[in-house]
């Protein structure tokens, strides 16, 4: 009786986290409690579920996984649990970790503006009023004469002499503004993006895995800068046929968007990594529900991620001001002309009925996709907070949908256009969430794991 005695002692690690240290008369147990998690998640897992009343309510409880006693011996103990911590990204204990994920979440928030911003400027037709860039950027016009020095330059480009000859100075500033403006959101992102990347590296907080991947994702971003100018300069070139519209090479703003996709994801899920190292696990049998789940949201996703890519081609090819009807196109299901340009590869690119017909096959396999993936995990003994996290991507999927067919149906309206982008965003930002929540847990995290949950 004497032996089950315990005297129990948290330290403080150097990297964050927290030892216990139990003595008993017979053994001493060096033991790692995984740093304080997931704020993010359970913040948002806890609207989702309040708002999803078909769900079990989110059970209470906080998701501090402890690892299981490992040996009987500090030496062997540490040497476990550093294969446990490996998974956390960020140095300097859970203050540390708040701010470097405000940080990041911040800087996604930012890009999805920034998408925004760049499909108002589409959308609104400004993208081409500015002829000349600069990698740092530079003042606008400030006065009359500067202006019209601008207008004049804009004047020559095919856009103005094909599409809006005679536009007054007044409309011209409009354009003009709103591109500068998103030029300048992209540079202020840089800065904003820069500035605290240094101030923590300088505190110590970004261990070497974030650092690199940080690094990376900086570096897209400064690409991004670039691949938008190579996509306006295409737009000023004279096109090929002289009754043919100026605009820029649907590869180019293929290639401009998906890489804003690809940041802003890049983002987020390293935002989520730094909140929350572990998957939300509470049992063994929610996390082979989740290996389930996982097994089906990484192909989902792959295919929401595509079909937003193929949306690109659509905005690229100004497809959506064709064929305004649905589920018809026009008055066939298939139009004629779907594979007439040669080579044949063409069409997938570079032809508006080709285009638009993938889009819609590309949107309708994702809605039946997520739909199954909710039917087939419906019964399956999951996490709560996934389940809702499931059910929502179902309904923004449906609201996706819904918006691309009014889009289409009432020829491409900015307000319902930008509405259509950010809804794309958002369901990709919740396929990330999903694929996130369902990752596999640590193998310390698992051992510490009872069989089943206990839900209160
Ligand atoms: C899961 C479903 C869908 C996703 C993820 C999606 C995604 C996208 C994306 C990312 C764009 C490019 C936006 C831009 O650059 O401005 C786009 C454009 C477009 N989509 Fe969808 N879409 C979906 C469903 C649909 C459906 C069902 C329709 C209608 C049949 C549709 C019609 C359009 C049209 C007309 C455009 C061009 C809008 C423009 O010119 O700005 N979409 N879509």
């Amino acid at each position: 009786m004497f032996s089950r005695l315990a005297f129990l002692k948290r330290i403080k690690a150097p990297n964050g986290g927290t030892y216990n240290l139990r003595k008993t008369a017979t053994t001493t147990t060096l033991s790692a409690v995984l740093p304080e998690q997931p704020i993010g998640f359970r913040f948002f897992a806890s609207q989702i579920a309040k708002r999803t009343s078909c769900f079990k309510p989110w059970p209470k409880g906080d998701y501090v996984g402890s690892f299981r006693k490992m040996s009987s011996t500090a030496g062997i103990g540490m040497a476990k649990n550093e294969e446990g911590l490996k998974l956390v990204l960020v140095n300097g204990g859970s203050r540390a970790r708040k701010m470097v994920g405000i940080w990041l979440f911040g800087s996604a928030a930012w890009v999805f503006s920034m998408v925004l911003l760049g499909g108002v400027t589409r959308l609104t037709r400004s993208g081409l009023s500015m002829t000349d860039w600069k990698f740092t950027g530079s003042l606008p016009p400030l006065s009359e004469e500067e202006w019209l020095r601008e207008f004049d330059k804009y004047k020559q480009s095919p856009e103005y002499k094909r599409i809006n000859k005679g536009m007054s100075i007044e409309d011209f500033k409009f354009i003009y503004w709103m591109e500068y403006a998103h030029r300048m959101w992209g540079r202020a992102l840089g800065v904003m993006f820069a500035l605290p990347f240094s101030y923590f590296l300088r505190k110590g907080y970004i261990t070497l895995g974030l650092g690199l991947r940080l690094s990376a994702l900086f570096a897209l971003g400064a690409g991004q800068g670039l691949i938008g100018w190579w996509m306006v300069k295409s737009g000023l070139e004279e096109p090929a046929s002289e009754y043919a519209q100026p605009r820029v090479s649907p590869y180019r703003l293929a290639a401009h968007l998906t890489s804003a996709f690809a940041i802003y994801c890049g983002l987020f899920w390293t935002a989520l990594s730094v909140v929350m190292p572990e998957p939300p696990a509470e049992s063994v049998a929610w996390v082979r529900g989740a290996a389930k789940v996982k097994r089906l949201a990484l192909p989902v996703g792959i295919l929401v991620a595509l079909t937003a890519v193929s949306g690109a081609f659509v905005a690229g090819n100004d497809a959506g001001h064709a064929y305004n009807t649905f589920p018809k196109m026009g008055d066939t299901w298939i139009p004629e002309d779907v594979l007439d340009m040669k080579p044949l590869i063409r069409n997938f690119f570079e032809n508006t009925s080709t285009v638009q017909l993938d889009h819609r096959i590309l949107a309708t396999a994702t809605l039946i996709s997520i739909g199954t993936l909710w039917w087939s995990t419906r019964k399956l003994d999951i996490h709560p907070a996934v389940k809702s996290l499931i059910g929502s991507t179902v309904g923004m999927a449906a609201l996706q949908v819904t918006l691309g067919i009014s889009t289409l149906l009432s020829y491409v309206p900015v307000s319902l256009g930008t509405a259509h982008q950010a809804g794309a965003l958002t369901l990709l930002t919740f396929m990330i969430l999903l694929n996130h929540t369902v990752r596999r847990p640590s193998m310390s995290l698992l051992k510490s794991l009872p069989q089943v949950a206990k839900t209160t």
